[in-house]
């Protein structure tokens, strides 16, 4: 039987540059979608999906991330003592010791960046989530089901073992900007959203691309990534690439993509930051009936 993946490494070292100068002195996993972090909405995905480590890979200047999964002392003293639920803070608990930071003291890239955790990591497969890709599960009743990105990766993580990883169809002008897969045979699994993974690409040229489906940022890998992206040389745009490391384990592990049945936000770029914000704003009940006015109004 497969190891349970119990825990994830989520690099959250990146500047932000595209955000400033909001990121000048806030992390850009720390900007708010309506108001939870950015943070927050990959580590609830985490816990849906059983994992109980959480392991943060930070530089300078990240330290409130990692403030905003501890105890706000004087915070919780004084709502408590004006009889206010602390209800509120329930999801940025984290049992003592399940946290755990590492920095990467320089930008070389998202495979430098996994790197850094592989002490930590250790000798079990584990998880990755990238903050900037937000994935929502369907509302509930949705006829696809509403389980988390990561969860659904896990049931198929359980089925077939190996390496997997997210995967979904961007129009083809906009594939050189992602890792991308060559696809093998499709339809596999229990409810066939698998596909075989035969090769990958990080950031190709339009037409050189496999296909148009791009790895978003959800993975389950196995620990041997780790001695590969020891000896990884840099790759698409001079960085230490995960994507490159990946492609040399396909063949020697059991290597699929899933698709995910949910919505995804590229909240890396503004514009999808500001459709995840309206989006789940219209699905809120304390806010739907304003917000939908607001829109209406505006058009
Ligand atoms: C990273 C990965 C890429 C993936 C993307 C998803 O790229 O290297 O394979 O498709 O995240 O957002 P980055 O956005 O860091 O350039």
């Amino acid at each position: 039987m497969a190891k349970p993946i119990r825990k994830a490494v989520f690099p959250v070292a990146g500047l932000g540059t595209r955000f400033l100068p909001a990121t000048k002195a806030i992390p850009k996993e720390m900007l708010p979608i309506i108001d939870r972090p950015l943070i927050q909405y990959a580590v609830d995905e985490a816990r849906e999906a059983g994992i109980e480590q959480l392991i943060f890979v930070t530089g300078r200047g990240k330290t409130s991330i990692v403030e905003h999964f501890d105890h706000a002392f004087e915070l919780e003293a004084t709502m408590t003592g004006r009889d206010k639920s602390l209800d509120v803070l329930e999801p940025t608990r984290i049992q003592p010791g399940n946290l755990v930071t590492v920095r990467q003291q320089v930008p070389m890239g998202l495979g430098h960046a996994i790197w850094c955790a592989r002490a930590i990591v250790g000798d079990e497969p584990f998880a990755i989530f990238l903050p900037d890709e937000l994935m929502i599960a369907h509302a509930a009743g949705h006829p696809s089901g509403s389980t988390g990105c990561m969860k659904q990766m896990v049931e198929a993580y359980e089925e077939v073992g190996g390496n997997l990883i997210s995967v979904l169809e961007v129009p083809e002008e906009e594939v050189s900007s992602y890792g991308v897969i060559a696809p093998g045979r499709r339809g596999l699994g229990r409810d066939g959203a698998l596909t075989e993974v035969t090769a990958l690409v990080e950031k190709p040229k339009r037409e050189e691309a496999p296909s148009n489906l791009i790895i978003s940022g959800r993975y389950i890998l196995q620990p041997e990534v780790m001695r590969v992206l020891e000896n990884q040389g840099k790759g698409a745009g001079g960085e230490i690439q995960l994507t490159d490391a990946m492609a040399r384990m396909i063949g020697q592990q059991p290597f699929h993509a899933v698709t995910f049945a949910g919505r995804r936000f590229d909240c890396g770029s503004k514009a999808g930051f500001v459709e995840a914000t309206l989006t789940l704003a219209l699905e809120r009940e304390d806010m739907a009936d304003d917000v939908r006015a607001i829109m209406q109004k505006l058009a």
